[in-house]
């Protein structure tokens, strides 16, 4: 990011600090920056007579949320404040915050991981870094000392050595930050998104990724009016040759304030932001593997706009993310269904329309299985919509949870249909199963919530579930919107065949009725809190669903598990016999969800028999059937509107995510960053 000393003095840091806490959902166990400061330069630390030294950077870390770490920096606002006024035209700086994969939460294990004491090279990093136990082994030899156990140390320590090999042998050549990086890079395998910053290499930042998400955000381009590429011979320099703001981020939370013009970078792309301007070349070998990079090229290619508004990163009048989420869900699922759904016209008929579709759907109704892969709530959503694509496509569904797949490497065929199902659309699972299911020549379809994810640019065809952006990390209104995306999907391939017009006929009508009824069943938000009330001091949960609201068992149970951090199990209902009917005494509180459908005398009777061993009930059914749902009057019920079958699991789930959050209030835990989760797993 380019600072401009006309600004607020301490505008670096703001935007740094802002930035993080928009990033803070992807990670809020210790965070840190690196600014550039105007005290005298250090004598290098490891070797070499550099030739670039320049004012040394100052690095800050802290363990816990970016509140500390914020807290910790102004501690030393005032020198800081003044470094930065009296200095600086340009500023680059670095900022990290980190979800803990090598190395426990510490000061020394957060980034920016730095070359040594007098912080030559600093690197952010997202991702892992599979060789790093070799390389580092390595660096130690050519006496290099570790501080951290991470595996983002190796990084900026190989680029001092690479750096003062480098100069050794170029004499009075001038070796370039990107001579530096690609040469780390050649070296580095796993998964990366990496920001540098030198004190070497004042006023520039270098970044490049495999694997792990990146974009670059330009405030003020000029366009190139030429072509109308958006770019122009990779210089982002206004004509006035001021330079702009730059901003790199893993995500796009943190960039839409500042601008919405942003480019997606791709693996093997180096961005080198110096002075105030911006190039970027692809090297096109497989960066992952060491060896020689091919010439680079230099990249063209046009800016995208984002469609996401600052507002939907906010939590408006809300408390936390969470319950914003759970509320917004009407408005939600309307955005998700907008202009996808036909009814009228001069056939008069009811259909779904969805355009990331349109060229690919004769291959799908072709294929001989479809296999629904996902992670978390994303793999739920699937499973809720599983029986509804195979009533209506007629074509065999299986669920694989990515990483499973992947470790099993079970078979995908070509005349398989791959459906993968992801609210970020970067999970390293899902991602990993995209890569295989590609190479083992599958129709790829993606569902995701962000459009410029590796999951939707790198499959053959998708839908966007269009739900805003999601920052509570447990997973709301993506959840509820991917279940109407998978029954809009369903009903595209499933076609209009006589025999099921009335079905899709009657799903379509529900679909526009949905947001109505989920703001119905909304207004249970204190009997909920009530409820929440009763069992905040409980150990465990059981969930018991069935049929369609199997998945909602699954999802409701994973939700109290995440932030209310109490055990909870989501149980398929015909199971129960086989082993969980073991647990059930009067103290072990179980939600049933028994709402009306095909399989609803089936779940009485699952009623009847954990009545029978005096477990606690709590019966989720359908308005006006508390009565002949609960043995006895003795359980507690929930009643909510009944939908067509297929779409219940999104009205079923909300009482249970408002019941979650409920319990995660009252018990005093986090709703936002529950405890060691991360909401999007980058990393394997
Ligand atoms: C993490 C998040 C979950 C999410 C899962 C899959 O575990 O905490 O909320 O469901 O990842 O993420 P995806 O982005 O692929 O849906």
């Amino acid at each position: 990011l380019n600072y401009n000393v006309e600004r607020e003095r301490s505008y670096i840091l703001q935007v740094l600090f802002n930035g993080l806490r928009r990033l803070e959902y992807r990670g809020y166990d210790s965070a840190g920056i690196a600014i550039d400061s105007s005290s005298p330069p250090p004598k290098p630390q490891c070797s070499s007579d550099s030739k670039f030294i320049s004012s040394p950077p100052l690095v800050f870390r802290q363990e816990g949320n970016i509140e500390s770490l914020v807290k910790s920096v102004y501690k030393e606002v005032d020198e800081i404040e003044l470094n930065l006024k009296e200095s600086f035209s340009i500023h680059a700086g670095i900022a990290h915050t980190r979800w803990a994969t090598h190395g426990e939460p510490a000061p020394r294990n957060s980034h920016p991981q730095t070359s040594g004491p007098a912080n030559e090279f600093m690197v952010v990093h997202n991702g892992v870094i599979t060789n790093y136990e070799v390389l580092k082994a390595t660096l130690i030899l050519h006496g290099f000392e570790f501080k951290s156990e991470t595996d983002t140390e190796v990084i900026p320590k190989l680029a001092k050595f690479v750096y003062d090999k480098a100069n050794e042998a170029a004499g009075d050549q001038v070796v370039t930050f990107s001579q530096v990086v690609l040469e780390v890079m050649r070296h580095l395998e796993g998964a990366y998104a990496l920001i540098f910053k030198s004190s070497y290499y004042p006023n520039e930042l270098i970044a490049c990724k495999r694997g792990s998400p990146l974009l670059l955000g330009v405030k003020e381009l000029e366009e190139n009016k030429d072509n109308g590429s958006g770019f122009e011979e990779n210089k982002f320099l206004s004509k006035d040759g001021k330079p702009k703001e730059l901003f790199l981020s893993s995500d796009a939370n943190a960039v839409v304030e500042h601008t919405k013009k942003v480019l997606v970078i791709e693996d093997g792309e180096v961005v080198h932001i110096k002075d105030g301007g911006v190039s970027i070349l692809k090297y096109e070998n497989d960066m992952g593997k060491p060896g020689t990079f091919s010439r680079a090229s230099s990249v063209r290619r046009a800016l995208s706009v984002l469609e996401m508004e600052v507002e939907q990163i906010n939590k408006g009048h809300y408390e936390h993310y969470m319950q914003k989420e759970i509320h917004e869900q009407p408005e939600s699922l309307t955005t998700t269904m907008r202009g996808r759904l036909i009814r009228g016209g001069s056939s008069k008929s009811k259909s779904v329309l969805l355009g990331g579709l349109k060229d690919h759907l004769k291959t799908i109704r072709r294929s001989r299985r479809i296999v629904f892969i996902g992670c978390g709530t994303s793999y739920n959503a699937a499973l809720a919509a599983r029986p509804i694509f195979e009533e209506l496509s007629g074509i065999p569904v299986t669920m694989e949870i990515a990483s499973d797949l992947l470790d099993r490497e079970g078979p995908i065929y070509r005349e398989d249909t791959a459906v993968f199902v992801s609210q970020s659309g970067e999970t390293a699972d899902t991602l990993l199963a995209l890569q295989y299911a590609l190479e083992n020549g599958a129709l790829c379809v993606g569902v995701t919530n962000t459009a410029s994810s590796a999951i939707a640019r790198n499959t053959h065809c998708g839908v966007h579930i269009n739900a805003g952006a999601e920052i509570g990390v447990a997973s709301t209104k993506a959840y509820t919107s991917q279940i109407v995306v998978m029954a809009m999907l369903s009903l595209a391939i499933g076609g209009d065949t006589i025999s099921t017009k009335a079905r899709r006929e009657a799903i379509i009508d529900g679909l526009y009725d949905l947001p109505n009824k989920v703001r119905e069943v909304l207004e249970l938000d204190q009997e909920m809190k009530d409820l929440a009330n009763l069992l905040i001091a409980e150990q465990s949960l059981l969930v018991f669903g069935r049929g369609y609201n199997y998945a909602t068992a699954l999802e409701g149970a994973l939700k109290v598990k995440e932030v209310a951090l109490m055990h909870s199990e989501g149980i398929l209902a015909g199971e129960m016999k086989h082993g969980p009917l073991a647990l059930v005494d009067e103290s072990l509180p179980i939600v049933v969800i028994a709402t009306r459908d095909a399989c609803f005398s089936k779940q009485q009777s699952v009623i009847q028999q954990l009545h029978a061993r005096r477990g606690r009930l709590i019966v989720l059914c359908s308005e006006g059937d508390a009565a002949s749902v609960c043995p006895g009057k003795s359980c507690r019920t929930i009643e909510v509107p009944q939908v067509e079958d297929c779409l219940q699991p999104v009205i079923n789930v909300v009482p249970l995510q408002l019941l979650a959050y409920h319990l995660t209030v009252l018990r005093g835990f986090n709703v936002d960053q529950p405890r060691n989760l991360a909401k999007s797993v980058t990393t394997q």
